[in-house]
């Protein structure tokens, strides 16, 4: 989604700024632009639609120079992608302005400034804002001052920065729903709407809190609260690494964080499990006295991060005894639901800034939940923040938009809390050591899962002129079949869709042709014969099967149905494993379609908006 990079420096600042927006492009977006403020006092703008690439030629024709200076990609939300309606956006030639979130009362704000004969220049709703502070900059006696007066008349969502003309040297930035962080050099400062971004140029960041707005000058930055009081917010050194950026000897993000998932899984394992038990502390420091009072389980999240969670209430309501509700945030946060007594929510993000997520955090905090706990990949992030206990995931960065390292990572750290739960509601000392061990076996496992690629890269050309695919599993494998269908459409627009095994007589069975192409998951569990069944069912239909199988499941290879062998695994952490040739399957069928497999059409990495 929309990305923001800002910067006060003595020396030039274009290149910080766009290379900031280059390592926001996994973002998505569709147009860039940048406003730059020159020794003479000018400010210079330039905009282009599509890549960062496009806005850096511009730049190269007709550069742009100077030490404060603001930049910003935009994914469309009021006004199509053009150039017109790309930021920033200025006022009279002496504002600017860039903007992640949405302004709900644009409408009566644009013709309240209009009657002041303000004329406007874009479709968006950002366009407010400039025009808004330029007005109140004639009564407010600073720049700072008038952005806290104007931030007073907006409703709904902004992450913002602003640069006055008139005003050298400043930036000023506010947050309320959208993140900012400020980044601290020597003699400059920095803001960007995530620290990916600046991470060439520090190390070190604060990021804003709920209703914060800041002045930021190259000596000194000044925060001040939703109530306008100064406070102090912690600086913390990052320790995400500087090429996280980088795609290394890959051809993509995606294949390089498919790669990366023995390591990441052994990182987010480290230190949480000893002596045959999971670490309480692994979910927070005062965990232990809220995890053993759990009866009952809320998860709450978004597309692959719900389906971490489909997967979780199988293993939660099996070996932890306790009840456990999964819903998608966006359901969750309009309708009206009950607290079961002893009720912890948890919501799991990969971002940590998912709009409808952290909406039902805040909703379910009102609600009487006995505590929320977030399983989220960055740290400092909204929901990480706002949650009682955070279990913080270690995946490293992922910039790929289709969520692969994550999910994994994701699904380690729910049969984690499997365990610490389930120590306080009767699992044995026995289920959970071999919880544990499989655990710690987990991130070889995945190695030796992942060496099925050559085999998925020839099996990938039968997809390739496809319209459709049907995924099948069941138990805690449907929630896999669903995730292996998100993937193939996300990045390979192919119509997939997923259904647990059972359901298919009750309806999709109609579907079944030559044409249909049937992608089955089939670890060895007490499933199995019910499975069997199954593949029957629509291989009598003439429907063409891929089977990803146990060794030991008893599946072989015919002209209806090419069976590709997974190793062996426990039970425990099958859905983990199975995931793994559904990923390599979707990356390699949109490698032949051509596709934009790191930044698939329409859609963007966080979504910070409704
Ligand atoms: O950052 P989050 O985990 O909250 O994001 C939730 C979804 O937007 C995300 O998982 C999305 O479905 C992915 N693009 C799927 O690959």
């Amino acid at each position: 989604m929309c990305g923001i990079v800002g910067a006060v420096a003595q020396r030039d600042v274009s290149e910080i700024l766009v290379e900031g927006l280059q390592r926001l492009e996994y973002r998505g977006y569709d147009s860039a632009g940048v406003a730059i403020l020159d020794e003479q006092g000018n400010l210079g703008r330039a905009r282009r639609v599509g890549k960062v690439k496009q806005l850096r030629n511009a730049l190269t024709e007709q550069p742009l120079s100077g030490g404060t200076g603001i930049a910003h990609t935009r994914w469309a939300t009021h006004g199509e992608p053009s150039e017109r309606n790309a930021h920033p956006h200025l006022s009279c030639d002496d504002i600017a302005v860039v903007h992640n979130g949405i302004i709900e009362n644009h409408v009566e704000l644009r013709s309240m400034l209009q009657g002041l004969g303000y004329v406007f220049a874009s479709d968006t709703d950002t366009e407010v804002i400039a025009h808004l502070v330029h007005h109140e900059l004639k009564s407010a006696d600073s720049l700072l001052a008038a952005v806290q007066v104007t931030v007073k008349q907006l409703h709904g969502a902004y992450g913002t920065v602003v640069v006055d003309r008139r005003q050298p040297e400043r930036l000023v930035v506010a947050r309320s729903g959208s993140p900012l962080v400020i980044g601290y050099g020597v003699g400059e400062h920095f803001v960007a709407s995530d620290q990916l971004a600046l991470l060439p140029v520090t190390r070190r960041f604060a990021f804003l809190e709920e209703g914060d707005v800041a002045e930021v000058t190259r000596r000194e930055v000044n925060i001040f609260d939703i109530d306008g009081n100064a406070v102090e917010r912690d600086i913390t050194e990052s320790n995400v690494s500087h090429d996280a950026g980088d795609k290394g000897q890959y051809r993509h993000y995606m294949m390089k964080e498919i790669h990366e998932q023995p390591m990441a899984l052994q990182r987010t394992l480290d230190g949480r499990l000893a002596n045959g038990k999971v670490i309480d502390e692994a979910f927070g420091e005062n965990a232990a006295q809220l995890l053993s009072k759990v009866k009952h389980v809320q998860i709450i999240a978004c597309g692959t991060s719900y389906h971490a969670g489909m997967t979780a209430r199988y293993w939660l309501e099996q070996h932890a005894n306790v009840s456990c509700n999964v819903e998608i945030a966006s359901e969750f946060r309009y309708r009206r639901s009950h607290v079961f007594p002893d009720s912890l929510l948890v919501t799991i993000s990969q971002s940590g800034e998912t709009a409808d997520t952290l909406a039902a955090l805040r909703l379910a905090k009102e609600m009487g939940y006995m505590a929320s706990l977030t399983i989220c990949n960055v740290p400092g992030s909204s929901l990480v923040r706002e949650s009682d206990m955070a279990y913080m995931m270690k995946a490293g960065a992922e910039i790929g938009v289709a969520s692969t390292k994550a999910f994994t990572v994701q699904l380690a750290a729910l049969a984690m809390l499997t365990g610490a739960i389930g120590a306080y509601n009767g699992m044995s000392a026995d289920t959970q050591a071999q919880l544990v061990q499989s655990l710690q076996a987990l991130p070889s496992k995945v190695e030796q899962t992942l060496a099925l690629n050559d085999d998925i890269e020839a099996l990938a050309e039968d997809f390739a002129d496809k319209q459709h695919a049907l995924f099948l599993g069941r138990g805690d494998q449907y929630p896999i079949a669903m995730e292996g269908a998100l993937k193939l459409k996300e990045i390979s627009y192919i119509h997939a869709e997923a259904y647990a095994s059972g359901e298919l007589k009750h309806g999709p069975l109609a579907l079944i042709d030559a044409d249909m192409p049937v992608i089955v998951v089939a670890p060895n569990n007490e499933l199995l014969e019910k499975l069997h069944s199954n593949v029957e069912e629509v291989r009598a239909r003439g429907g063409l099967m891929y089977v990803f199988a146990d060794v030991d499941a008893k599946f072989e290879s015919d002209d209806t149905m090419k069976v590709i062998p997974v190793p062996h695994c426990d039970e425990f952490i099958a859905p983990i494993i199975y995931t793994l040739p559904l990923q390599l399957l979707s990356y390699y069928v949109a490698l032949i379609k051509g596709t934009d497999v790191d930044q698939p059409r329409n859609l963007a990495k966080s979504v910070t908006v409704e």
